[in-house]
C-alpha cells in the first residue's frame, strides 16, 4: 500500500487517510490521470494524492493566480494546480520531457483547464533566467506561487531564481525534502550511492533554507517531505 517514498510508515494509517479524506474528494480527472500514470513504470514519480490535496488547499487559501511549476512529469501536481486556480489563473509549467506531460494532457483537457497552462519543454534554468529578464525589462507582475519537483541537485539554483520571480508574501514549495527519510540516516548506513548523492544535496539545501532570512519555512512530513517557504524579503 505505502509507496517506497511515503514517509508515513503505517500502511493502515495511510489507507485510512486516503480512503477517508483524499479519494472521496479527488477530482474525477485527477483520479483518471493518477490511474493512467500508475501504468507507466515511472509512475511513482507523481505527487501522491494526499500531497496534491494539501497543495490545492494552500493555492486556494492564498488566492493564487500566477504560478510556476518546475518538474511536471505526467501532470498530477499540474492538474491539481490548474483546478485550484481561478478561471483567469496562469501556470508556467517547465519540464525537459514533453512525452510524459502527454500522458496527462487528455485528462487536463477533459477537466477544461488547458488554457491556464503554458507548458515549456526545456531545462528549467534558462527559462527561469528568461522570465527574470522579462520581469525586469517589462515590469511584469511577480508570481504568487512556485512548486519545485525536478532535479534535486539544482534546488539551490532554482531557489535563487524563484526569489526573484515570486512576490513577497508568495510561496515556494519544494518536494522530496526528506528524501525517503535518508536525511536523518547515518552516513555509514547502506544507502545506495545514487540515493546518497541526492540525499547529501537535500541535506545541504535544507540547512540552507533553515538559515535563509528571506523566507519563513515549514517542513511538512507528507509524501516524501515538502518544504513550504513564504517569501518575506
Ligand atoms: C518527480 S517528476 C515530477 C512529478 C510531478 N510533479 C507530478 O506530480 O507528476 C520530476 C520531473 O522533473 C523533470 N526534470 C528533471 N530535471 C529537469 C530540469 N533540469 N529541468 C526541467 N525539468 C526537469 C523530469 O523530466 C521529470 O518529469
Amino acid at each position: 500500500m505505502a509507496r517506497d517514498k511515503n514517509l508515513l510508515r503505517s500502511d493502515d494509517l495511510l489507507k485510512y487517510i486516503l480512503e477517508t479524506s483524499v479519494y472521496p474528494r479527488e477530482h474525477e480527472q485527477l483520479k483518471e490521470l493518477r490511474e493512467a500514470t500508475m501504468k507507466d513504470e515511472r509512475g511513482g514519480m507523481s505527487v501522491p494524492p494526499e500531497e496534491g490535496q494539501l497543495l490545492s488547499i494552500i493555492l486556494k487559501l492564498m488566492d493564487a493566480k500566477r504560478t510556476i511549476e518546475i518538474g511536471v512529469f505526467s501532470g498530477y501536481s499540474l492538474l491539481t494546480t490548474a483546478l485550484a486556480l481561478p478561471k483567469d489563473g496562469k501556470i508556467i509549467a517547465i519540464d525537459l520531457d514533453r512525452s510524459s506531460f502527454e500522458i496527462g494532457l487528455p485528462f487536463i483537457r477533459k477537466a477544461g483547464v488547458e488554457e491556464k497552462i503554458n507548458f515549456i519543454e526545456s531545462e528549467a534554468i534558462p527559462i527561469l533566467n528568461k522570465m527574470i529578464e522579462e520581469v525586469k525589462n517589462n515590469n511584469e507582475e511577480l508570481y504568487d506561487f512556485a512548486f519545485v519537483d525536478a532535479d534535486k541537485t539544482n534546488y539551490g539554483e532554482y531557489h535563487e531564481r524563484l526569489m526573484k520571480l515570486v512576490k513577497i508574501g508568495g510561496a515556494i514549495i519544494y518536494d522530496n525534502t526528506l528524501w525517503s527519510g535518508t536525511v536523518a540516516e547515518p552516513l555509514n548506513s547502506s544507502i545506495p550511492a545514487e540515493i546518497l548523492e541526492i540525499r547529501n544535496f537535500i541535506v545541504k539545501f535544507n540547512d540552507f533554507l533553515a538559515g535563509d532570512p528571506r523566507v519563513e519555512i515549514s517542513q511538512v512530513c507528507i509524501g516524501d517531505g515538502l518544504t513550504i517557504c513564504r517569501r518575506i524579503i
